[in-house]
């Protein structure tokens, strides 16, 4: 009873006070009844019943992951080293923010030095990074403007209007103030000075480990649009997104440790389907959506965050009718491209219950007795909770398995990829008398169990035109040093003919944060061509084209990682260690895979030459400066040794320099 007159009260005298700054009521009763009432206008209810600076009640905040309009992703939790964690809302062409952008700027300069974080956000439907960009160019802001393209931060930090500061408070999690900046800029009107830096004194406070003082003032800046939720049908809106989105994983038998086989688990589970899509973990895509254009992108976009939050907001009902998800029909038993032509039985691995287990190997003889060009291959797992990803190499020389995948790549396999086809008219050649050769990754998942999985091959009825072949950039050079947290490094290949490239396939351990893949084109025009912001080492996927890419002779292949060895990387085993270059998941790789066909080879005509290809390779990281030229500064100390005695044999001009020409020249001498 008590607390229904306090609602009331607040409710009549928020309605006057939103009704005065012209906030649209309809809206505002919604928040009131909802839990998402927006806390700047709370407080300033609160604020305006007095003039004494109140303190502001902190707030919980849950974590979130964004890509600023540079494409560059941040997980607040991430942050949670620094000492403060400051965000101005965002929104192109709002006067107020405008005008105190400057401000803001010359607030994040001041502090510098002092480990705290300043970022903008931008939540405005009609906003998006490209227009957003072209904003923080015009207006100066050099500063990271979290762009929110789902409007799912937005939501949930109860944002109501740009220009409001937000302050948190990353040991505590808590927003500690918010409110507006200073009072110097308003609607039409701005004085020089401000009298009151509300902000400044909030973080001061923070710092000083006072009591955080409130602003006793209304948030100036432009309403935000975050259209009302609407009524949605499991069956016909919902059920739809979790088959085309999720259930591959999320089946039984999958990848994922739950089913999503009945409306009660995906109720259940809701909050916890909020919190994966704020933090972008869920669906697993690493990609950045505004780079490329891929097949199999699962990605979730702003209509269908927009309806599933409608629907958990709502209570995640079921309603009246069937239910798809317990409909569903398993398609984990079945072969991925129908019954294959050859089936290889991949030895069985056993999987402990818990704990990292190491990479597993193993190599099978080809029986089949002809020669034959395989369309396409896949894996039937045999324990798919615990079969992570697994890379298959056809080997006719008895090499090691690096070198068969640069030799013989087969396939790359994950839960849920399509990878295994070769594309249209192209395929792989598999000798008799080779070996199949296999690399596997097993994630324990706290119950042991034995993988028996099946490598299944689908034979080409005629010969293919092309040949599917594999490239990776290597950056063989890596040397982390412990507690590092920005680390970059680069590779490159360069094509020496004509080329059509189909996959792109980004590959490092533990340390990997982000990756690139650049075309450098003969003019020395750069584009960009794959971009993961937040790379993740528990997901192998490859980018396949949507339409393949042609690229002229003379373009370099470029791919740029980034490594954070700190202790802010979860997924990090020792920030102490200095990791170099290697096979196990505690050192590092810095692999830019790719596969291609050259446009001057048919199956008829073979023109590749792995040999020539492997020193392509090696250039592509000796080459530090990307000059193409070789030379002994720019090699690390410990390689330097090496440069003379190979220079004298490769270096047929004696200039001191080692081109890729040159080298191509005498491709049986090895650089050390
Ligand atoms: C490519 C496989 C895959 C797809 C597709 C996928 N998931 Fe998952 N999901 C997983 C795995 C694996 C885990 C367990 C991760 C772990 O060990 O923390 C998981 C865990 C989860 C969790 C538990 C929380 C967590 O982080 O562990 C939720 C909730 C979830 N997924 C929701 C979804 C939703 C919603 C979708 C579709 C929009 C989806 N997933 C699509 C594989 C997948």
């Amino acid at each position: 009873m008590v607390i229904n007159i306090i609602k009331l009260f607040i409710f009549i005298f928020s309605t006057i006070v939103l009704s005065a700054c012209g906030i649209d009521t309809d809206k505002a009763l919604t928040d009131l009844d909802g839990s998402n009432i927006a806390a700047s206008d709370r407080n300033n209810s609160n604020a305006a019943s007095s003039n004494s600076v109140a303190s502001f009640d902190p707030q919980p905040v849950n974590n979130f992951t964004l890509l600023d309009h540079h494409g560059r992703s941040h997980e607040l939790f991430y942050y949670d080293d620094a000492k403060a964690i400051v965000v101005m809302i965002h929104g192109n062409g709002c006067p107020v923010v405008r005008n105190s952008v400057s401000d803001y700027m010359a607030l994040s300069k001041k502090y510098r030095g002092k480990n705290i974080r300043f970022f903008m956000l931008n939540s405005n439907l009609q906003d998006n990074r490209e227009s957003i960009a072209a904003e923080a160019d015009a207006w100066n802001v050099s500063l990271p403007i979290l762009v929110d393209d789902t409007q799912i931060v937005g939501r949930e930090l109860g944002l109501t209007r740009t220009a409001e500061v937000l302050i948190i408070d990353p040991r505590k999690r808590e927003i500690v103030y918010r409110g507006p900046l200073h009072d110097r800029v308003s609607y039409e009107k701005q004085t020089d000075k401000a009298s009151n830096h509300y902000a400044e004194l909030a973080l001061d406070a923070l710092l000083a480990k006072t009591s955080i003082p409130a602003a006793n003032e209304h948030v100036k800046g432009c309403l935000i649009n975050f259209p009302k939720f609407v009524d949605t049908s499991y069956q016909k809106d919902i059920a739809p997104i979790f088959l085309e989105h999720c259930v591959r994983c999320h089946q039984k038998g999958g990848i994922a440790p739950w089913a999503m086989n009945s409306h009660a688990m995906v109720q259940g589970f809701a909050p916890m389907i909020k919190e994966v899509l704020l933090t972008r973990r869920m669906p697993p895509y690493d990609g950045d959506p505004l780079v490329g254009h891929w097949q199999d992108n699962p990605s979730l976009n702003y209509q269908k965050v927009f309806t599933l939050l409608s629907w958990i907001d709502n209570g995640a009902l079921k309603g009246e009718g069937g239910d798809p998800l317990a409909e569903y029909q398993s398609s984990l038993s079945e072969w991925q491209f129908g019954e294959p032509d050859l089936i290889i039985d991949i030895p069985a691995f056993d999987i402990p219950a818990t704990g990292t287990i190491e990479y597993r190997y193993a190599e099978i003889l080809n029986t089949h007795d002809e020669d034959v060009w395989l369309t396409a291959a896949t894996i039937k797992p045999g324990d798919a909770s615990a079969l992570h990803h697994l890379n298959v190499a056809i080997s006719d020389t008895g090499n090691n398995i690096a070198e068969a995948i640069a030799d013989g790549y087969l396939l790359v396999w994950s839960p849920g990829t399509n990878l295994g086809k070769t594309p249209e008219g192209s395929g792989v050649f598999l000798p008799k008398d080779s070996k199949f050769m296999f690399e596997m990754h097993y994630t324990a998942y706290g119950k042991e169990s034995v993988d028996q999985s099946k490598l299944g091959l689908y034979f080409s009825k005629k010969r293919p035109e092309k040949i599917m072949r594999f490239g990776e950039t290597a950056g063989a050079l890596l040397e982390i040093p412990p507690f590092r947290r920005v680390y970059d490094a680069h590779s490159y290949m360069l094509f020496d003919r004509d080329a059509t490239i189909y996959m792109l396939g980004p590959h490092a351990h533990y340390r990997g944060k982000s990756f690139k893949y650049f075309y450098r084109y003969p003019d020395g025009r750069e584009e960009l061509a794959l971009s993961v912001p937040s790379y993740d080492f528990n997901w192998q996927r490859g980018y396949s084209y949507l339409i393949p890419k042609k690229v002229p002779a003379g373009t370099m292949i470029i791919v740029t990682a980034q490594y954070d060895n700190s202790r802010f990387n979860e997924a990090n085993p020792d920030p102490s260690a200095t990791v170099r270059w290697g096979a196990q998941s505690e050192d590092e790789m810095l692999t830019g895979a790719f596969t291609f066909s050259w446009d001057d080879e048919t199956s008829q005509h073979k023109t590749h030459d792995g040999n020539r290809w492997v020193i392509n390779k090696k250039v592509g990281y000796l080459d530090v400066n990307m000059d193409g030229k070789i030379v002994a500064s720019e090699l690390p100390a410990d390689r330097r040794k090496y440069f003379d005695s190979f220079a004298a044999q490769v270096d047929s001009n004696g200039d001191g320099a080692v081109t890729y020409q040159e080298w191509q020249a005498k491709p049986s001498v090895p650089f050390f």
